[in-house]
Parts: C-alpha cells; structure tokens; sequence
C-alpha cells in the first residue's frame, strides 16, 4: 500500500498561539507541517517570512513544507533554507528561472518543488519534474484557507502522475486546498502522496481521528 502523508496547513492555525497549534498537529500525527508564505503580490494575501520558519524550526522535528506564493521567489530561497526549509516550493507562474532556481535549492540539500496554479496546465512541468523532489498541484486557487476543492484537479493530477511516470516516477505529488475526509480517496486514487490539508485538520474537534481518517482513505476504509 502507498505512502500518504499529511501536511497540515498552518495557515488555518491560530497565530497568536502558533507554537501550541504546530504541537497540537504533532500529536495528532502530522507528517510535515506546510507553512504558506505570501507576499500581498503573487496572490491578494499576505502571510509570513523566514523568522516565523526559523521560530517554527526552533520547535518541531517534523519536517517544514514551505509553500512560497511570492513573486520572483529566487529572491527569497537561501534566507527560507537558512530558517530551516525541508521542501521549498515554487511556483511556476511566479518566476522566469524555474529550473535554475529548483537546482539551487537541490544543492542546498533541501528538497526541491514546482507548483502549479488551477490554470496552469500540467504540461509546462515537462522537463522540469526531473528537477523536482516533490510537485505540488493547486486544488484552489492560492491566497486563502478553506476554499472549495476545485473538481477538475482530479484529472489534472492523473495527467500529472502520467508524466511523473516517465519523467520522475520517484517524485512525491502533493495536492493543496479542499482537502477533506469525503474528497481524499478520490484524490489519493488520483495520484496525491502528500495531502495538504488547512481547515479540515484545524476546525475539526478531533485532528488525530481526521488525519488517521485522510490517510485510511487509500485503502478505502
Ligand atoms: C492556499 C494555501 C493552502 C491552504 C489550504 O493558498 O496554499 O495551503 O492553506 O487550506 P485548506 O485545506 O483549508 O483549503
Ligand atoms: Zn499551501
């Protein structure tokens, strides 16, 4: 059976007690925690920077997935990987040096990752997979927590997963908002191995019985 992995979102965490919220998500059984950054540009939001990474870093060992939404993120990629970054994505919409960037990021040794927005199409990851530890294909448009899940990602992400198989069949597909318990089998058939899920984990009354509900979906259970 495969691997699922669960990524809560800290986007849906309370900030003013984000410590307590990030152990909250440990105990219930978190895989990665994925720390969205957003600059007011690349999407009508705006988030945090590298500190709140390295005071993350400070109190957890679970691995730090962070999701850059900024504008020209090569900017950016050594002070997030000098915070304490495990997988840094980027978008592909966002930057004119992709692979230049995503090879930087891989001879830092943190693992590197392409994101794709719901309007992208898949196709402008050929070539670029090979580049990749991880893909990351956006079921909401990025900006915001709690949004619906976009249906048609289920036949993107089987699109993606086709050209993983030949590009980087190795590589970990990440699928990111409208994550919840009724949608994850379909997405994880679909392809998905990390689940990123915001409102879903931190709303619900009991996160480790929903994060051990997410992942159970892959056997249908
Ligand atoms: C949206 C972010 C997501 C978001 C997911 O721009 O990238 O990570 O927090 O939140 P939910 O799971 O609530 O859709
Ligand atoms: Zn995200």
């Amino acid at each position: 059976m495969k691997n699922i992995f669960i990524a809560p979102s800290i986007l849906s965490a309370d900030f003013s007690k984000i410590g307590e919220e990030i152990l909250r998500m440990e105990k219930a059984g978190a895989d990665l925690i994925h720390c969205d950054v957003m600059d007011g540009l690349f999407v009508p939001n705006i988030t945090f920077g590298p500190k709140m990474v390295a005071d993350i870093r400070k109190i957890t060992a679970l691995p730090l997935d962070v999701h850059l939404m900024i504008e020209k993120p090569e900017r950016y990629v050594e002070h997030f990987i000098k915070a304490g970054a495990d997988y840094l994505t980027i978008h592909y919409e966002a930057t004119k040096e992709l692979v230049p960037t995503l090879k930087r990021i891989r001879e830092c040794k943190v693992k590197s990752g392409a994101v794709i927005s719901p309007d992208t199409e898949v196709n402008v990851l050929k070539g670029v997979l090979q580049y990749c530890d991880m893909v990351l294909l956006m079921s909401v448009y990025p900006g915001f927590g709690g949004q619906k899940f976009i249906e048609k990602s289920l036949s993107r992400l089987k699109e993606l997963r086709e050209l993983a198989d030949k590009e980087n069949p190795s590589i970990l597909i990440e699928i990111d908002g409208g994550v919840t318990e009724e949608n994850a089998k379909q997405i994880i058939s679909a392809g998905a191995a990390v689940l990123v899920a915001g409102n879903t984990v931190f709303s619900s009354p009991d996160p480790k019985a929903t994060i051990e509900k997410l992942k159970s979906a892959v056997s249908g259970k």
